[in-house]
């Protein structure tokens, strides 16, 4: 079909979705944050128990309706009312996040630009670096961040099959293989044991409510659920492929590169003797100041590695504005290309105010209640949006919709036991689960 993915393609897109920034960027520096090995177990369990049920229930309504995520919505009811629409609210949430994703993304092209110059030497010279680069380098980032957004744009215009399976198919194998190339450097290194030690040695004491928050935040993040990203994506899978075994490649494939990332970024901090709990600044600051110690090869692992991460990036971007497109399109009967320009317009623009708010020169003008526009897009989504979202979705399953049909759906792929422990886990589950961290991040109980 022109406009459906193949099998291996929506496989391919799936996977580029969900592997990102959150598998190279988020996932080190959380990790290191919060002390390794300990993480890591809360994380694995988020999401095989969590994260892959939400990205099941996904799937599932994407495939059998085959619409938009409004339509998708009201067509899996039981009751089949239209105010189900309003559970559209959801692709939104990608435009706003994809309004940041593409401004960090515009940072790693900048990092790849200067991994062919001099690499700063001491975190002090790096620090500065980042520094300038987001508080007062407006030219610069405004430029990035319009080459990125433009690169996505190009992309999606071209449709599924054209844009977004060719760039999956193109840039997933590449990412592959850098990542690949970094990891058996990183094995001829000293520090690979202490960077395994560090990832599987659990550290219990320093699990509490804010690192079980953080993974199952991440679990969700990583698999690019609460946006309708799986949701749209799965309604291009043909109606008969069998979307639970492309589901679980998909979640293995994400987990996979998430640690293979951990591994590799510990191993070149621990060989430098760096810190592990450096925050976010830990890909801007501490890798650039190791890598300018390895000299050329440095040079050399530096361009790599934040080409991976553009890559990676530029693949999820993609399946943040889909979403919104095949609503208007679908919807509204817009072209794709009113449909490009309108929601391309809407996350540039933002862009650009998350890029100002952290001037030296805006700030002050883009802060409100203490949080600036950059972390206000931030929090909203991740914290708010994204998470209603998941329960939204659960609770939609569970209650509204008919457990018959579910059921059919499941077991042309799965046993009975699967369904009934998926619906167990949809119904009763992942939505207390949820609701219980979401109402303790908001500061509620
Ligand atoms: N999963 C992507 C990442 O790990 C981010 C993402 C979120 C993509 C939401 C699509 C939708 O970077």
């Amino acid at each position: 079909m022109k406009n459906h993915f193949s099998r291996v393609g929506f496989i391919l897109a799936a996977a580029g979705s969900a592997v990102g920034l959150g598998n190279i960027w988020k996932f080190p520096y959380v990790t290191g944050e919060y002390g390794g090995g300990a993480f890591v177990l809360v994380y694995l369990l988020a999401i095989l128990f969590i994260g892959l049920t939400v990205f099941l229930a996904e799937a599932v309504i994407g495939q059998n309706a085959q619409s938009d995520v409004a339509t998708s919505f009201i067509k899996t009811s039981k009751s089949k009312n239209q105010n189900w629409k309003f559970a559209g609210f959801i692709i939104f949430s990608g435009l706003i996040v994809l309004s940041f994703y593409s401004v960090v993304l515009g940072w790693i092209l900048n990092y790849v630009f200067t991994s062919f110059g001099t690499l700063p030497s001491d975190s002090k010279a790096a620090g500065s670096a980042f520094e300038t680069l987001i508080s007062k380098d407006i030219a610069s980032q405004i430029i990035y961040h319009t080459v990125i957004a433009g690169s996505v744009i190009f992309i999606v215009l071209k449709g599924i099959k054209r844009g977004i399976e060719k760039i999956n198919l193109i840039l997933m194998p590449l990412l592959g293989l850098i990542l690949l190339g970094l990891l058996f450097y990183s094995f001829t290194l000293d520090s690979f044991s202490t960077a395994l030690n560090f990832m599987f040695y659990p550290d219990w004491s320093k699990i509490d409510s804010n690192a079980l928050l953080a993974a199952l935040g991440q679990a969700f993040f990583t698999l690019s659920l609460g946006v309708g990203a799986i949701m749209t994506y799965s309604a291009s899978l043909p109606k008969n492929a069998n979307f639970v075994k492309s589901s679980i490649i998909v979640a293995i494939v994400d987990t996979a590169i998430a640690i293979t990332a951990g591994l590799i970024i510990f191993s070149f901090l621990f060989e430098a003797g760096a810190q592990s709990s450096a925050g976010p600044g830990l890909v801007f600051i501490s890798l650039p100041v190791i890598f300018s110690g390895w000299g050329v090869l440095g040079q050399v692992i530096s361009i790599s590695f934040f080409v991976a991460l553009v890559f990676a990036g530029i693949t999820s971007a993609v399946s943040m504005i889909e979403p919104s497109l095949k609503f208007f399109i679908e919807r509204f009967n817009f072209t794709r290309k009113k449909a490009t320009i309108l929601c391309g317009s809407i996350f540039y623009i933002l862009g650009i105010i998350a890029l100002l708010s952290m001037t030296i020169a805006f700030k002050d003008s883009l802060t409100f209640f203490g949080k600036n526009a950059f972390d206000w897009m931030d929090f909203m989504t991740s914290s708010v949006m994204m998470p209603l979202a998941a329960i939204l979705t659960c609770v939609f399953l569970g209650y509204f919709v008919d457990k018959e049909l579910l059921r059919r759906i499941f077991t042309a792929h799965v046993s009975l036991t699967v369904f009934n422990i998926w619906y167990f886990l949809i119904k009763f589950i992942v939505p207390i689960a949820i609701i219980t961290l979401f109402l303790n991040k908001l500061g509620i109980i």
